[in-house]
């Protein structure tokens, strides 16, 4: 059983929220800068959890939320089906499951505080097959800076997630993404918990 299947919404959103932590406004805002850089029409969020920064998709035709919690999808549907235009939800684990988009569809894939709990190899995998020639593939990855991975903000049943998260090596990730995705630039952003937030954007070829 993924221990992400166990993980009330409230809490999660609570911790992340929270003003040591404040990264959900964040990455939010990463999503609307990419957004406003590409205006994608097919947009593709991996492990959309309740769907923070959805609100900047309105102008998108099609938006995917790929996520292996039906319940964190269910109030994503709740909430931004009615300001989307289609949101399809794709619940899937990426480690073992099919995503079910179609190849080279989409012209953006927003993918934040995700890849530190899977099999990089499924998930790019994945990432390479629905991103188009040309899209625009946003990744942002954590350093908790030794700080500890998940920051005590009194939410504790975020713990069996931290268990199975590994922090990703930037030399990691350009093994994985090189040659078919092309980097593009990184920023990184220093967070209140003493934690920073690394964004990496990547051209498919
Ligand atoms: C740290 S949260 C990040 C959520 C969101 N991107 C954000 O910025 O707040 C990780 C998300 O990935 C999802 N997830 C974790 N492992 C997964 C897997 N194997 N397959 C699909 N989704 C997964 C979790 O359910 C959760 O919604």
């Amino acid at each position: 059983m993924n221990p992400w299947s166990q993980v009330p919404y409230a809490d999660y959103e609570r911790h992340m929220n929270h003003e040591t932590v404040g990264q959900l406004a964040l990455m939010s805002e990463i999503t609307n800068e990419k957004v406003e850089q590409r205006y994608p029409q097919t947009v593709a969020v991996y492990g959309a959890c309740t769907g923070n920064g959805f609100v900047h998709f309105v102008e998108a035709r099609t938006v995917y939320a790929v996520d292996i919690n039906s319940t964190y999808l269910a109030i994503c549907y709740e909430r931004y089906e009615p300001i989307l235009n289609e949101l399809i939800l794709v619940q899937a684990d990426i480690n073992q499951d099919a995503v079910a988009i179609p190849p080279d569809s989409t012209d953006l894939i927003v993918c934040h505080l995700f890849l530190e709990y899977v099999d990089l190899g499924r998930a790019f995998a994945s990432i390479r097959q629905t991103l188009r020639r040309g899209g625009l593939l946003n990744v942002v990855i954590q350093r908790s800076n030794d700080s500890g991975w998940v920051s005590n903000t009194g939410v504790t049943t975020l713990q069996p997630v931290a268990a199975i998260a590994h922090e990703i090596a930037e030399e990691t990730l350009f093994q994985h993404t090189a040659p078919a995705l092309r980097f593009e630039g990184r920023q990184t952003y220093r967070m209140p918990n003493g934690k920073s937030l690394i964004s990496y954007d990547f051209i498919k070829q």
